[in-house]
Protein backbone atom coordinates (compact mmCIF):
# COMPACT_ATOMS: atom_id res chain seq x y z
CA UNK A 1 0.00 0.00 0.00
CA UNK A 2 3.03 2.46 0.91
CA UNK A 3 4.77 1.80 -2.18
CA UNK A 4 1.64 2.51 -4.51
CA UNK A 5 1.07 5.73 -2.46
CA UNK A 6 4.51 6.86 -2.85
CA UNK A 7 4.46 6.25 -6.92
CA UNK A 8 1.17 8.12 -6.78
CA UNK A 9 3.19 10.86 -5.15
CA UNK A 10 6.15 10.47 -7.36
CA UNK A 11 4.08 10.60 -10.38
CA UNK A 12 2.27 14.03 -9.27
CA UNK A 13 5.65 14.82 -8.55
CA UNK A 14 7.12 14.70 -11.71
CA UNK A 15 3.62 16.00 -13.40
CA UNK A 16 3.86 18.72 -11.65
CA UNK A 17 7.49 19.31 -12.62
CA UNK A 18 6.92 19.00 -16.32
CA UNK A 19 3.79 21.49 -16.49
CA UNK A 20 6.01 24.38 -14.63
CA UNK A 21 9.10 23.46 -16.81
CA UNK A 22 6.95 24.05 -20.00
CA UNK A 23 4.74 26.85 -18.80
CA UNK A 24 8.30 28.81 -17.63
CA UNK A 25 9.78 28.01 -20.87
CA UNK A 26 6.45 29.31 -22.88
CA UNK A 27 7.15 32.49 -20.74
CA UNK A 28 10.65 32.74 -22.23
CA UNK A 29 9.65 31.96 -25.60
CA UNK A 30 7.27 34.92 -25.39
CA UNK A 31 9.33 37.18 -24.22
CA UNK A 32 12.20 36.52 -26.29
CA UNK A 33 9.55 37.08 -29.33
CA UNK A 34 8.60 40.54 -27.70
CA UNK A 35 12.01 41.66 -28.21
CA UNK A 36 11.17 41.20 -31.48
CA UNK A 37 9.30 45.04 -32.23
CA UNK A 38 9.94 45.47 -35.62
CA UNK A 39 8.31 45.81 -39.07
CA UNK A 40 7.57 42.05 -40.33
CA UNK A 41 6.98 41.34 -44.04
CA UNK A 42 5.28 38.20 -46.26
CA UNK A 43 8.01 37.23 -48.75
CA UNK A 44 7.24 39.50 -51.46
CA UNK A 45 8.73 41.71 -49.04
CA UNK A 46 5.34 43.42 -48.62
CA UNK A 47 4.63 45.20 -44.61
CA UNK A 48 2.52 42.66 -42.74
CA UNK A 49 -0.22 44.67 -40.79
CA UNK A 50 0.65 44.80 -37.08
CA UNK A 51 -2.80 43.21 -34.73
CA UNK A 52 -1.53 44.80 -31.45
CA UNK A 53 -1.18 48.16 -32.86
CA UNK A 54 -4.37 49.46 -30.15
CA UNK A 55 -1.94 48.59 -27.43
CA UNK A 56 1.37 50.90 -28.21
CA UNK A 57 1.70 54.21 -27.42
CA UNK A 58 -1.03 56.55 -28.27
CA UNK A 59 1.21 60.10 -29.64
CA UNK A 60 -1.49 62.48 -30.76
CA UNK A 61 -4.60 62.93 -33.17
CA UNK A 62 -5.16 65.42 -36.10
CA UNK A 63 -8.32 66.10 -36.75
CA UNK A 64 -9.44 68.07 -40.18
CA UNK A 65 -12.94 67.82 -40.36
CA UNK A 66 -15.29 68.36 -43.17
CA UNK A 67 -16.59 71.49 -41.90
CA UNK A 68 -13.71 72.91 -41.70
CA UNK A 69 -12.75 72.08 -45.76
CA UNK A 70 -15.53 73.46 -47.60
CA UNK A 71 -17.35 69.53 -46.78
CA UNK A 72 -14.24 68.07 -48.63
CA UNK A 73 -11.37 66.83 -46.41
CA UNK A 74 -10.05 64.34 -47.98
CA UNK A 75 -9.52 62.72 -44.62
CA UNK A 76 -12.38 64.09 -42.53
CA UNK A 77 -11.54 61.38 -39.58
CA UNK A 78 -9.15 61.58 -36.82
CA UNK A 79 -5.89 60.78 -37.49
CA UNK A 80 -4.77 58.58 -34.30
CA UNK A 81 -0.97 57.86 -34.08
CA UNK A 82 0.21 55.02 -32.51
CA UNK A 83 4.08 53.82 -32.30
CA UNK A 84 6.04 50.93 -30.53
CA UNK A 85 6.84 51.26 -26.94
CA UNK A 86 10.32 50.90 -28.23
CA UNK A 87 10.70 52.96 -30.43
CA UNK A 88 8.58 55.66 -28.05
CA UNK A 89 11.60 55.24 -24.96
CA UNK A 90 14.24 55.51 -27.97
CA UNK A 91 13.05 58.26 -29.36
CA UNK A 92 12.77 60.07 -25.35
CA UNK A 93 16.29 59.09 -24.93
CA UNK A 94 17.79 59.87 -28.04
CA UNK A 95 15.32 62.45 -29.79
CA UNK A 96 15.85 60.42 -32.75
CA UNK A 97 13.29 57.24 -34.01
CA UNK A 98 15.17 54.11 -33.72
CA UNK A 99 15.40 51.81 -37.26
CA UNK A 100 12.14 49.78 -37.39
CA UNK A 101 9.82 52.29 -35.89
CA UNK A 102 6.33 52.13 -37.22
CA UNK A 103 4.00 55.26 -37.10
CA UNK A 104 0.52 54.04 -37.73
CA UNK A 105 -2.12 56.49 -38.39
CA UNK A 106 -5.72 55.22 -37.67
CA UNK A 107 -8.35 57.06 -38.94
CA UNK A 108 -11.46 57.80 -36.93
CA UNK A 109 -14.55 59.42 -38.06
CA UNK A 110 -16.60 61.83 -35.93
CA UNK A 111 -20.16 60.64 -34.32
CA UNK A 112 -22.46 62.36 -37.11
CA UNK A 113 -23.42 66.25 -36.22
CA UNK A 114 -26.28 67.97 -35.27
CA UNK A 115 -25.13 71.15 -36.18
CA UNK A 116 -24.19 72.57 -39.58
CA UNK A 117 -20.74 72.90 -38.85
CA UNK A 118 -20.86 68.80 -38.27
CA UNK A 119 -20.55 69.40 -34.46
CA UNK A 120 -22.67 68.10 -31.87
CA UNK A 121 -23.65 68.80 -28.30
CA UNK A 122 -22.76 66.01 -25.66
CA UNK A 123 -22.48 65.82 -21.64
CA UNK A 124 -18.94 67.60 -21.78
CA UNK A 125 -19.78 70.22 -24.40
CA UNK A 126 -20.04 71.22 -27.68
CA UNK A 127 -17.35 69.21 -30.28
CA UNK A 128 -16.08 66.43 -32.57
CA UNK A 129 -16.27 63.16 -30.75
CA UNK A 130 -14.97 60.00 -32.01
CA UNK A 131 -16.89 57.26 -33.69
CA UNK A 132 -16.47 54.04 -36.32
CA UNK A 133 -12.37 53.40 -37.34
CA UNK A 134 -12.01 53.96 -41.15
CA UNK A 135 -8.54 53.19 -42.44
CA UNK A 136 -4.54 52.81 -41.62
CA UNK A 137 -1.88 54.64 -43.21
CA UNK A 138 1.71 53.62 -41.95
CA UNK A 139 5.48 55.24 -42.26
CA UNK A 140 8.36 52.75 -41.49
CA UNK A 141 11.79 53.30 -40.55
CA UNK A 142 14.56 51.66 -42.54
CA UNK A 143 17.46 53.56 -44.13
CA UNK A 144 18.71 50.89 -45.93
CA UNK A 145 15.02 49.34 -47.52
CA UNK A 146 13.45 52.97 -47.79
CA UNK A 147 16.64 55.02 -48.71
CA UNK A 148 15.00 56.39 -52.02
CA UNK A 149 12.18 57.87 -49.91
CA UNK A 150 14.77 59.73 -47.17
CA UNK A 151 14.47 56.33 -44.99
CA UNK A 152 10.75 55.85 -44.47
CA UNK A 153 9.07 53.83 -46.32
CA UNK A 154 4.87 54.69 -46.79
CA UNK A 155 2.07 51.91 -46.68
CA UNK A 156 -2.12 52.16 -47.34
CA UNK A 157 -4.05 49.41 -45.87
CA UNK A 158 -7.61 50.64 -46.55
CA UNK A 159 -9.64 53.88 -46.26
CA UNK A 160 -12.44 52.34 -45.27
CA UNK A 161 -14.41 50.28 -41.81
CA UNK A 162 -12.05 46.92 -41.01
CA UNK A 163 -11.28 44.76 -41.56
CA UNK A 164 -8.10 46.54 -43.49
CA UNK A 165 -5.82 44.51 -45.95
CA UNK A 166 -3.35 42.31 -44.01
CA UNK A 167 -0.22 43.25 -46.19
CA UNK A 168 0.34 46.27 -48.00
CA UNK A 169 3.48 47.13 -50.55
CA UNK A 170 5.33 50.42 -50.60
CA UNK A 171 3.63 53.46 -51.46
CA UNK A 172 5.81 55.34 -54.92
CA UNK A 173 6.99 58.49 -53.73
CA UNK A 174 4.88 60.52 -55.52
CA UNK A 175 2.16 59.20 -53.24
CA UNK A 176 2.92 59.86 -49.83
CA UNK A 177 7.02 60.17 -49.33
CA UNK A 178 7.43 63.30 -51.15
CA UNK A 179 5.15 65.97 -49.27
CA UNK A 180 6.71 64.34 -46.36
CA UNK A 181 9.61 65.23 -47.51
CA UNK A 182 8.34 69.20 -48.24
CA UNK A 183 6.23 69.58 -45.35
CA UNK A 184 7.65 67.31 -42.30
CA UNK A 185 10.64 67.72 -40.13
CA UNK A 186 13.05 64.87 -40.78
CA UNK A 187 9.78 62.55 -42.79
CA UNK A 188 7.24 63.35 -39.66
CA UNK A 189 5.22 65.90 -38.27
CA UNK A 190 6.66 65.48 -35.26
CA UNK A 191 5.43 69.04 -33.85
CA UNK A 192 1.98 67.61 -33.36
CA UNK A 193 3.53 64.46 -31.36
CA UNK A 194 6.06 66.46 -29.03
CA UNK A 195 3.62 66.98 -26.22
CA UNK A 196 3.40 62.96 -25.59
CA UNK A 197 7.15 62.12 -26.98
CA UNK A 198 8.65 64.87 -24.61
CA UNK A 199 5.95 64.68 -21.45
CA UNK A 200 8.07 63.62 -18.61
C1 LIG B 1 -0.11 66.47 -49.14
C2 LIG B 1 0.75 66.02 -48.09
C3 LIG B 1 0.71 64.56 -47.62
C4 LIG B 1 0.64 63.42 -48.39
C5 LIG B 1 0.55 63.29 -49.91
C6 LIG B 1 0.69 62.31 -47.46
N1 LIG B 1 0.79 62.78 -46.15
FE1 LIG B 1 1.03 61.64 -44.49
N2 LIG B 1 0.79 63.30 -43.34
C7 LIG B 1 0.69 64.61 -43.81
C8 LIG B 1 0.49 65.51 -42.68
C9 LIG B 1 0.35 67.04 -42.75
C10 LIG B 1 0.48 64.70 -41.52
C11 LIG B 1 0.30 65.15 -40.07
C12 LIG B 1 -1.00 65.85 -39.83
C13 LIG B 1 -2.23 65.03 -40.08
O1 LIG B 1 -2.24 63.80 -39.91
O2 LIG B 1 -3.24 65.64 -40.45
C14 LIG B 1 0.69 63.32 -41.98
C15 LIG B 1 0.84 62.25 -41.14
C16 LIG B 1 1.12 60.96 -41.53
C17 LIG B 1 1.42 59.86 -40.64
C18 LIG B 1 1.61 59.97 -39.14
C19 LIG B 1 3.10 60.24 -38.83
C20 LIG B 1 3.61 61.56 -39.33
O3 LIG B 1 4.52 61.57 -40.16
O4 LIG B 1 3.11 62.62 -38.89
C21 LIG B 1 1.56 58.75 -41.40
C22 LIG B 1 1.87 57.36 -40.92
C23 LIG B 1 1.35 59.16 -42.79
N3 LIG B 1 1.11 60.52 -42.83
C24 LIG B 1 1.38 58.28 -43.85
C25 LIG B 1 1.12 58.69 -45.17
C26 LIG B 1 0.93 57.76 -46.27
C27 LIG B 1 0.98 56.25 -46.18
C28 LIG B 1 0.70 58.52 -47.38
C29 LIG B 1 0.42 58.08 -48.78
C30 LIG B 1 -0.70 57.17 -48.96
C31 LIG B 1 0.76 59.92 -46.97
N4 LIG B 1 1.00 59.98 -45.62
C32 LIG B 1 0.61 60.98 -47.82
C33 LIG B 1 0.79 65.00 -45.12
C34 LIG B 1 0.77 64.15 -46.22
Amino acid sequence: MITINLIKRARIFILLLLTTSIFVFSSFANSASDTDWGPKYNSKGELILPTNYHGWIFLGAPLTPHALNNGKAGFPEYHNVYTQYEAYTAYRKTGVFPEGTILLKELQLTIEGTNDDGSRGEASGRGYFPAALNGIDISVKDSERYKDTNGWGFFNFGHHAPPYAKTAAALPKEACAACHIASAENMVFIKFYKPILNAK
